[in-house]
């Protein structure tokens, strides 16, 4: 009898073609729906492999369910969804898709850092809403990017290729990290920052550290009270790390002077979110990684990982 693979959204069919010959693929077909807890804790009782997306809580329950399953391949580079602990527990491999989306998510990153400061998406629906009446010496005017001081809390892959991004910009890069980048700080010309120094000097503040016990809640009230009045907030790596309350209320307040989000504590963020009522939060959809050819390159690395480990071989990207 084939392996059975339980994938929980519904991929490309060039995604997974390939392994339809030797495995029984499943897949929860309904678009733009997660699969429903009920039918994902069903699918994994009887699944080898479950192909999972960072929205799917793959938690104990899950795996003390699904009784034969070997590997689990989260599509995205952070795993904070998966319980690893318990995943060990049980002997299931993890595999997430570093590196193929550092690029790609690093162009959003600058991208909505645009957006914020030029205020793009508030000039784009007033001209489609006929707003766009005449033009204003002072209309639409936003923050410089170039010659900015910029701050990046998490120095990883993505940090360091936004940081080479804003090279092109002559930013001055400040980062705060775990552990210090002394190779790349000579080699891209970043400087360490203590994490009170560089909230109270960026002229940017960028979130890419992933979701972890350590970084939970580190960013509330006290932290958005060290940045600049001018200042810009952009979280691009996990809704949970920040305070979302107390980032409302210093926007609110106007203490600090905008903010961009393509991550919330809740995804999809719910329509009646306060966030949502203020004119200076960029807001998007959780779309860091959305280039067609890095989701397919990311799809190639799952599918790899789940082939090999059902094969009995090393995956790459294991992270239990
Ligand atoms: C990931 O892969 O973890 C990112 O959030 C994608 O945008």
């Amino acid at each position: 009898m084939k392996k059975r693979i339980y994938i929980t959204r519904r991929l490309p069919e060039e995604a997974v073609e390939t392994l339809r010959d030797h495995y029984d693929v499943r897949m929860w077909e309904h678009e733009g729906q997660s699969v429903p807890r009920e039918v994902l804790l069903k699918e994994a009782a009887a699944a080898h492999a479950l192909w999972t997306m960072l929205s799917d809580t793959i938690d104990r329950e899950v795996f003390e369910t699904a009784n034969n399953l070997e590997v689990v391949s989260n599509l995205a580079v952070g795993y904070n969804n998966i319980d690893l602990n318990a995943a060990k527990e049980n002997g299931v491999i993890v595999t997430n898709t570093p590196d193929v989306l550092t690029e790609t998510t690093a162009d959003l990153t600058f991208g909505l850092m645009m957006m914020t400061a030029r205020r793009l998406g508030e000039a784009e629906r007033d001209l489609r809403a006929g707003e766009w009446k005449s033009w204003l010496p002072m209309g639409y005017v936003g923050m410089d990017l170039y010659q900015a001081k910029l701050g990046i809390i998490g120095m990883g892959r993505i940090g360091e290729a936004v940081a080479r991004r804003a090279r092109g910009f002559d930013m001055d890069v400040l980062y705060h990290n775990r552990t210090r980048r002394h190779e790349s700080e000579s080699m891209y010309g970043f400087t360490y920052a203590e994490l009170d120094d560089l909230l109270e000097q960026s002229d940017f503040v960028i979130v890419l550290a992933p979701l972890t016990d350590e970084t939970r809640g580190m960013l509330g009230a006290k932290e958005f009270a060290k940045m600049k009045e001018t200042s810009i907030f952009i979280n691009v790596a996990r809704g949970e790390i920040i305070d979302e309350q107390a980032l409302y209320e210093a926007l609110k307040a106007k203490k600090i002077w905008g903010a961009g989000l393509d991550v919330f504590t809740k995804e999809p963020i719910d329509l009646d979110h306060p966030l949502l009522k203020l004119p200076n939060v960029t807001t998007l959809p959780h779309i860091g990684s959305a280039s067609i050819r890095t989701r397919l390159a990311m799809m190639a690395l799952n599918r790899e990982a789940i082939e090999n480990v059902l094969e009995g071989k090393e995956p790459k990207n294991r992270l239990t």
